[in-house]
């Protein structure tokens, strides 16, 4: 990795990702793009392009010599769900521009794909690696067709692309960009500001999560294993902790015991009812050594720490 792009870096992921790349590969050597404005915190060279307008891409590609891409950019299932063919666009035509162009450049790609992949009669524990892919919303099947896109470009262009299915993730820098699991990131925001929260899942809604940190350690290690450990080319199941909103509420509590939490379940509830409680990533972590650090406990303690700092509540 010497010359980094980002695209979707204003994202919930991109904002910290680009920090950590900046930190270890140089501030003039990390290149964001996204379709909308840099909010003021960011620094270091960002510009607006469009995922799905190849000639822009290419542009930013030749203009700073680029040879790594991580790319984020993407409608996430909520707002797939209001607006499908925007997430048909954006997620596969932004996904072939960029294989195309990490062809025709030889970069090398990280795209995430989504625990959205599963669907309703995919089983609920302990998901394996490969089993039934059904997904019922419009993301969860880009991602599925994304991945097969993937490993397509492997076999037939040889793209060293490589991906994981994420979890939920939890994170306190920016707003979550409209995904099922946001849930896990409002209610330690409203904890803090208003000591309660209405949850739009209920409270025996368990899924799988991960802590921003483990994120981008993810990303960062499956992106520098030897290309002999990286064995699956679709996308690799990836798992931290598997939480109900129940549980979160109990761990939230032994550090604001006042906070109180109220259930008002809407579509959402379908989409999170249609995803993995548990799923199983031994493969991530045989082939290139996947650990994670956080747990729910500190997970927990961490958000609510950093939080308060960020909003003055301490
Ligand atoms: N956050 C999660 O919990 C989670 C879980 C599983 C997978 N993922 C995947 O990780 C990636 C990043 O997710 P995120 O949470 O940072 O999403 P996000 O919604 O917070 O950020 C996505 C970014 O992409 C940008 N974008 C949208 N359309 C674009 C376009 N046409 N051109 C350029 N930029 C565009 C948006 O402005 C936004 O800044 C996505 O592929 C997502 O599917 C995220």
């Amino acid at each position: 990795m010497k010359r980094i792009l980002i695209t979707g870096v204003h994202g919930q992921i991109g904002s910290e990702l680009i920090e950590e790349l900046q930190n270890r590969y140089g501030m003039e050597n990390v290149v964001g793009v996204d379709i909308k404005e840099r909010p003021s915190p960011t620094s270091g060279i960002c510009e607006i392009v469009d995922v799905s307008h190849k000639t822009g891409i290419q542009n930013i590609i030749e203009k700073y010599n680029i040879d790594t891409v991580f790319h984020l950019a993407s409608l996430l299932s909520v707002k797939g769900e209001k607006k499908p063919d925007l997430a048909w666009d954006v997620n596969m035509n932004g996904l072939k521009n960029i294989l195309d162009l990490a062809r025709d450049y030889t970069m090398k790609v990280f795209w995430p794909s989504s625990i959205a992949v599963f669907g309703p009669n995919s089983p609920k524990k302990n998901t394996p690696q490969s089993t039934v892919l059904d997904p019922n919303t419009m993301y969860g099947i880009t991602k599925v067709a994304g991945e097969l896109l993937c490993n397509y470009y492997f076999e037939k262009f040889a793209v060293d692309v490589r991906s994981v299915r994420y979890p939920g993730i939890i994170s306190y820098k920016t707003e979550p960009g409209g995904g099922t699991t946001d849930y896990a990131v409002e209610i330690f925001l409203e904890a803090v500001k208003k000591k309660e929260y209405t949850c739009f899942v209920g409270p025996e809604t368990r899924l799988p999560m991960m802590y921003m940190t483990d994120a981008i350690k993810a990303a960062l290690d499956i992106m520098q294993a030897e290309v002999s450990q990286v064995k699956i080319r679709t996308s690799y199941n990836l798992t931290a902790v598997s939480f109900s909103v129940a549980e979160l509420v109990i761990e939230i509590k032994k550090y604001i015991p006042e906070f109180t939490c109220h259930y008002a379940p809407d579509f959402r509830q379908n989409i999170a009812n249609s995803w993995p409680q548990v799923i199983d990533d031994s493969e991530a972590r045989q082939d290139w050594n996947w650990e994670h650090r956080y747990d729910l406990s500190s997970i927990v303690k961490d958000m609510l720490v950093k939080l308060s700092e960020r909003l003055n509540y301490v």
